[in-house]
C-alpha cells in the first residue's frame, strides 16, 4: 500500500491532535505533534531564564537554538508519544498554562520556525506520517497528499481544554483559558512568518458539533478515499 503524508492544521485546542494521533495509530503511521516542539522551545526559554516577564531574550535564544534537541518516544504503557527536550521527558511540563501563554510569541520568531521546520521535514522524509500544527499543509509539507484544516468555536475549544487540564489535576480558570485561546488565535493568524491559514487544497472540518468518534470516522473516510 502506498504511504502518504497527512497534514492536519487548525486553531488551538480544536482536537487536531486527538484525531491525528488516533488516525496514525489506526493506520500505523508516525504521529508528530509540531505544537509540542514549539512548546518545548518555550519551556527551554523559561527554564533557562530567557524570559524577563513576557519579554524574550531573542539574541540569546538564537545563539542557543541549535542546543535545543526535541525528540518523541512512545510511552510503552499508553502507546502514545511523549515529548523529550534534550533527553528529558517534558510531556506534562509543556502543557501548563505558563507555557501556553508564552508559546505564540516564541513560535513567531523566524529562526525558531526555521529550526523546527527543518526538523519536521527530516521526520517526514520517508512519508507514512501524520503531523499536526499550524503551517504543516502550507509550509512544512506543501505537497502532502491529504490536508485537513480543523476549526471550532473559541468557546467550545476553551471548554475542551478546560476539561483536559482539569482531568490532569491542574488548577484552571475557564475565562483565562478562553482568553488564551483567543489570544493565540490572533497571534498565530497575524504573525509575519507562516501565519495560520488554510492551504487552498485543504479540506475544511468544523468540528464544533461533532463527537470524537464522529470526527475520527470522517477522517478515516478521507484517508480511505485517497489510498
Ligand atoms: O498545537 P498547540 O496548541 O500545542 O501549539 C502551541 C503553539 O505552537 C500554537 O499556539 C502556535 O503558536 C505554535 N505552533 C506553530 N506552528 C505549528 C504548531 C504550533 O506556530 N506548526
Amino acid at each position: 500500500m502506498k504511504r502518504i503524508t497527512i497534514a492536519i492544521d487548525g486553531f488551538s485546542s480544536c482536537g487536531k491532535s486527538t484525531m491525528a494521533k488516533d488516525l496514525a495509530q489506526e493506520i500505523g503511521y508516525i504521529y508528530i505533534d509540531s505544537g509540542a516542539m514549539y512548546r518545548a522551545v518555550t519551556l527551554y526559554s523559561i527554564e533557562n531564564g530567557l524570559f524577563k516577564g513576557d519579554v524574550i531574550n531573542t539574541e540569546e535564544l538564537k545563539r542557543r537554538i541549535n542546543d535545543i534537541h526535541i525528540t518523541f518516544r512512545i510511552d510503552p504503557e499508553t502507546g502514545r508519544p511523549n515529548t523529550y527536550l534534550n533527553d528529558v521527558n517534558v510531556e506534562n511540563k509543556i502543557r501548563t498554562m505558563e507555557v501556553s501563554s508564552k508559546v505564540s510569541p516564541i513560535s513567531a520568531l523566524d529562526f525558531v520556525r526555521k529550526a523546527m521546520v527543518a526538523q519536521q521535514q527530516a521526520m517526514g522524509k520517508e512519508k507514512g506520517i501524520v503531523m499536526d500544527g499550524r503551517d504543516i499543509g502550507t509550509t512544512v509539507f506543501p505537497d502532502a497528499e491529504l490536508k485537513i484544516f480543523v476549526t471550532a468555536s473559541p468557546e467550545i475549544r476553551a471548554q475542551r481544554r478546560f476539561a483536559e487540564l482539569e482531568a490532569k489535576g491542574q488548577e484552571v480558570n475557564f475565562n483565562e483559558i478562553l482568553e488564551n485561546v483567543k489570544q493565540r488565535d490572533y497571534i498565530d493568524q497575524n504573525r509575519e512568518v507562516s501565519p495560520l491559514r488554510k492551504a487552498d487544497d485543504a479540506l475544511l472540518l468544523d468540528n464544533t458539533n461533532l463527537t470524537i468518534p464522529q470526527q475520527k470516522e470522517w477522517l478515516s473516510m478521507q484517508f480511505n478515499k485517497i489510498i
